[in-house]
C-alpha cells in the first residue's frame, strides 16, 4: 500500500493512509509526511492505536519534544494529558476540581506553546479513550486568514511583533497562579507573520495566549488580533474532528489554531495524549 494524502476541506487538513506510523519509516516516507504537514497544516491518521512510547518515537521524527511543566497531571513527562479521568486512580475528576477548570482554556481557539520563547513547530494528539458523543476537536487556518486580507493589510501587519502570555490566557477564563507558580511565566515576544520555510507560505500566530502587539493601543491591538481570529475561524476555514480511539492527528502551531468542545464529563471518558515538538528557533525579540 502506498502512502495517499487525501485533502479533507479546499483550504486544509488532510486524512494519510497507507502508511503504518508504529512501524519505523524510512526516509522518504516521513519526508513525504512532512510535506504533506507543510502544505496542509493538519494531518489526521486513522486507526494507528499509539503507546506513549510509539508516540514519543514517531514524534521525534518531527523534531526535539517540549517537557511538560507546570499544572498539567502530566507534567514532568512528554506528555500534556487532557482527559476527565486521574492520572493515578483512572476515577472521573469532579467537575470542580482545579484540573477541569483548567481544562476549559483548551475549549477556546489557541495554538500550543506560543507563550514560550521557542515557539512549538507541531503537537501530536493521540485518541486514548474517546467518549461516545462530543468531545471532538476544531481546527482553523491562520494561513487562510492571513491570505484573505488585503495588500495593504498584509504590508502593515509584515512587521508587528505579537506578546503570548500564559498568564493572560489563564486569566481570560478565571485562573489564577499561586505566586510559585508566576515565577518565572514570562511573555513571550514573536513575529506575527510566520512564513512556512518549506514553501513560503505566510500565516499568522494568534489564539488565547496573544495578549498584544507590542507598542499599539490596547483597543486597536486586540481589534486586530479579534479581527485575525474572526477570519481563521470564518467555517470555510475550519474542520471538526470526531475522534475515534487510535486516531492520531499532527497540526501546526504557528499557522492552525484549535479548540476541544463539551462532552459530559461527569458520565463519559476521555483521554488524549499530546506531545509537542519544538520549532527549536527561540525568538529573539
Ligand atoms: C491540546 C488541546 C484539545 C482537545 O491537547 O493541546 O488543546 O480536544 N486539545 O483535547
Ligand atoms: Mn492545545
Amino acid at each position: 500500500m502506498s502512502l495517499t494524502i487525501t485533502p479533507v476541506t479546499p483550504t486544509f487538513c488532510a486524512k494519510v493512509s497507507g502508511v503504518d506510523i508504529n512501524q519505523p519509516l524510512e526516509e522518504t516516507t516521513f519526508d513525504a509526511i512532512r510535506a504533506a504537514f507543510d502544505e496542509h497544516l493538519v494531518l489526521i491518521f486513522s486507526g494507528q492505536p499509539m503507546t506513549d512510547a510509539q508516540q514519543i518515537t514517531f514524534s521525534e521524527r518531527f523534531g526535539r519534544l517540549e517537557g511538560t511543566k507546570g499544572v498539567n497531571p502530566a507534567s514532568g513527562t512528554p506528555f500534556a494529558r487532557q482527559s476527565n479521568l486521574d492520572i493515578k486512580s483512572g476515577e472521573v475528576i469532579a467537575a470542580d476540581d482545579r484540573r477541569m477548570f483548567y481544562q476549559k482554556a483548551n475549549m477556546l481557539w489557541h495554538a500550543d506553546s506560543t507563550f514560550k520563547p521557542t515557539p512549538s513547530l507541531c503537537s501530536i494528539l493521540t485518541a486514548r479513550v474517546v467518549p461516545p458523543a462530543g468531545g471532538a476537536t476544531e481546527l482553523a487556518s491562520t494561513r487562510a486568514a492571513y491570505a484573505s486580507l488585503s495588500a495593504g493589510q498584509k504590508a502593515e501587519i509584515e512587521d508587528l511583533v505579537v506578546e503570548h502570555d500564559f498568564v493572560h490566557s489563564r486569566g481570560v477564563v478565571g485562573f489564577t497562579f499561586t505566586d510559585a507558580e508566576l515565577a518565572g511565566m514570562k511573555p513571550a515576544r514573536h513575529r506575527l507573520v510566520r512564513t512556512n520555510a518549506a514553501n513560503g507560505l505566510k500565516s499568522v500566530m494568534i489564539g488565547l495566549h496573544a495578549k498584544c502587539i507590542v507598542g499599539w493601543p490596547e483597543d486597536e491591538s486586540r481589534d486586530l488580533l479579534d479581527d485575525l481570529l474572526a477570519r481563521a475561524t470564518r467555517p470555510e476555514n475550519t474542520y471538526s474532528h470526531e475522534w475515534r480511539t487510535g486516531d492520531v492527528l499532527i497540526w501546526d502551531n504557528q499557522a492552525a489554531l484549535h479548540r476541544a468542545t463539551e462532552y459530559d464529563t461527569m458520565h463519559h471518558h476521555r483521554l488524549m495524549q499530546r506531545t509537542t515538538i519544538s520549532s527549536g528557533i527561540r525568538s529573539n525579540l
